[in-house]
């Protein structure tokens, strides 16, 4: 419980800062699907001021999956970003995470920045050029 409190405090000020922006898709005010724009993420694999942003939680719920939905969002986050005027957009995936791997890689985050592991296992640092 405590650890959920931290991470939705984390959350929460990220927002409110500006350094976390969250796109919520919904329908008939039912949600459907997320994902966002970290600026910041104190990695300089991840994030470059003024260059490259983070692409964070990219969440689609189970029953809308397969229908696109998360591919489109990935390509709104990279229309998005290049509006802001940035050049590169990063992802960490884990590596077991095959359909989130597929979509990104197949979305042209085609570039390896880092291949790692944490206490979730093996993960990838993943960027593409917008
Ligand atoms: C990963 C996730 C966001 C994909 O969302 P989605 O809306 O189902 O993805 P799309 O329908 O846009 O799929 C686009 C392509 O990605 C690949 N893909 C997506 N899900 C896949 C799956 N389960 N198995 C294999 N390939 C898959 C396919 O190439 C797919 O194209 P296709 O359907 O024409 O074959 C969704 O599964 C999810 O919310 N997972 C849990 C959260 C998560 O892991 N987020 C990523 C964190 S880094």
């Amino acid at each position: 419980m405590e650890k959920n409190n931290k991470f939705a405090e984390k959350f929460y000020n990220e927002l409110l800062s500006g350094n976390r922006i969250t796109y919520v898709y919904a329908l008939d005010d039912e949600y459907i699907a997320e994902i966002s724009l970290v600026y910041n993420m104190n990695d300089s694999d991840y994030t470059i001021p003024n260059k490259r942003a983070y692409v964070s939680r990219l969440i689609v719920k189970p029953e809308y999956r397969r229908k696109g939905i998360g591919k489109a969002l990935v390509d709104f986050i990279k229309h998005t970003a290049n509006k802001l005027g940035l050049d590169e957009l990063s992802i960490g995936v884990d590596i077991d995470n095959y359909p989130a791997l597929k979509l990104y890689v197949e979305s042209g985050f085609d570039k390896i920045i880092y291949i790692g592991k944490d206490e979730q296992g093996q993960y990838v640092k993943l960027l593409s050029v917008i």
